[in-house]
């Protein structure tokens, strides 16, 4: 029986950190976790011309923007973290422009920024693609539009409305999506003074205003790392209490876990999984919030990969993620890919082998299953999970697992 508690979202801090751009001043986030990532973003606002200090052992990030911050977002930082984009509708909205290195294999018009393109057009932003730069430029005050999404895209939602809070007029934002992160993010937008209509539905409705001042705003808790701390209980039949967690964010993951034979209990702080039989597998299908989080996915199909009988995984929003089956088949398990399913059939035994970390979901999967596998297994690439968790192997330790982290290793 362990104790863990949850810190800040990195899929959101990072978000809150760049909505700081929009308000002259200083901004403080707290809750903050200590992850390479936050680092990242610290170093990209600075180039930007922003003061930011962080004490990430204390989990909090004080920026203070310029009367007119710089609007060119290195390559060297958007290779490191292609969540560097989120800085692009702050800019256009602020400085009236934005140069953002692409994040590689993007294009405009491709399959993963076109939705911010089209949004930012819509509203008055010329936007071209220049020796690997996606250039952003709106001399005047972006207008207020009505935007359909094709997909509910966490990452262009975020950009429309960091650009719509301080355009001209109303914009209208369909088929948005509906993470807590969005919520989060919304929240703070609110308290900077921000018009925010619909806040948590699919259709978010925003009044233009002329300036927003800064706060002091709480990341919401990392539902993806409660998340992960949850399998970890259910794969190794463990007792693990998560605080600091919103159980509610998590509705559909749990349920599966209790599905596969957990018991879990939702307390005021967080909840808590217990496992006391061999798994049984569970099917998922990936989806928008509020269907089955993408980023459990690695983590459930190690679940499945020790759990009795077999599951259908289907992935709808990142196919390269079943990638890492091949390092988990490493280790012994049995998943057959087809397109964007999986096909996981049970194992009673793993059998531990050295594996490569190619995400940090997949690095967070590979270590679940690494727990539960005969013998010793090496997980390379931990360079991606520190990414996302903070302190990993020591909260793993301190629940009991037999964990190392190796410098030399990796
Ligand atoms: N897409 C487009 N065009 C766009 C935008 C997105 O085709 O203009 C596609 C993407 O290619 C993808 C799908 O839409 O197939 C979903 O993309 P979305 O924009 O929703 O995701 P994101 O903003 O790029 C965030 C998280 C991801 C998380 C997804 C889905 C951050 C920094 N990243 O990405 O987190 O998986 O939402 O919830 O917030 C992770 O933490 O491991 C991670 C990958």
């Amino acid at each position: 029986m362990g104790v863990v508690t949850l810190t800040g979202a990195k899929n959101s801090v990072l978000k809150l950190m760049a909505a700081s751009l929009l308000a002259v001043g200083t901004t403080t986030i707290t809750n903050v976790p200590d992850i390479l990532d936050v680092e990242i973003m610290a170093e990209l606002l600075r180039r930007l011309g922003c003061d930011v200090s962080h004490d990430l052992p204390a989990g909090t990030v004080t920026i203070t923007v310029p009367e007119a911050p710089d609007h060119r977002a290195d390559y060297d930082l958007v290779r490191r973290m292609r969540a560097s984009i989120c800085v692009l509708g702050p800019l256009v909205a602020r400085v009236g422009a934005a140069d953002v290195a692409l994040p590689g294999g993007d294009n405009i018009g491709s399959r993963g920024l076109d939705m911010h393109v089209d949004g930012l057009r819509q509203m008055g932003a010329e936007v071209t693609s220049e020796h690997g730069y996606l250039l952003a430029n709106a001399p005047q005050r972006l207008q207020g539009a009505r935007i359909w999404l094709d997909f509910p895209s966490v990452g262009a939602t975020e950009t429309i409305l960091m650009a719509a809070v301080l355009a001209d007029g109303e914009t209208v934002i369909d088929n948005a999506a509906r993470e807590p992160e969005i919520i989060d993010i919304c929240t703070m937008l609110l308290a900077m003074g921000a018009h925010i209509d619909g806040v948590g539905t699919s259709t978010l409705v925003v009044e233009g205003v002329d300036s927003l001042s800064p706060v002091t705003h709480a990341t919401v808790p990392d539902r993806i790392v409660g998340g992960t701390w949850a399998v970890a209980a259910a794969i190794t039949g463990g007792d693990i209490t998560v605080r600091g967690a919103h159980a509610e964010h998590l509705d559909i993951a749990l349920e599966k876990l209790v599905t596969a034979g957990a018991t879990v209990t939702v307390l005021d702080d967080g909840f808590r999984v217990v496992m006391q039989s061999r798994p049984k597998a569970v099917d998922i299908v990936t989806l928008p919030y509020p269907g089955f989080p993408t980023d459990l996915q690695p983590q459930f199909i190690a679940l499945n990969a020790v759990s009795q009988g077999a599951a259908l995984v289907t992935e709808n929003l990142f196919e390269a993620r079943f990638r890492f089956v091949q390092e988990l088949a490493r280790l012994g398990a049995d998943v057959r890919t087809d397109g964007h399913h999986a096909l996981v059939r049970g194992r009673a035994t793993l059998s531990a082998a050295p594996v490569e970390a190619t995400d940090i979901r997949a690095g967070a999967g590979l270590v679940l299953a690494g727990l539960v596998a005969e013998g010793q297994t090496t997980v390379y690439g931990v360079g991606h999970i520190d990414r996302g968790y903070a302190g990993f192997v020591p909260a793993l330790q301190s629940l009991g697992a037999q964990v190392v982290r190796d410098e030399i290793a990796d």
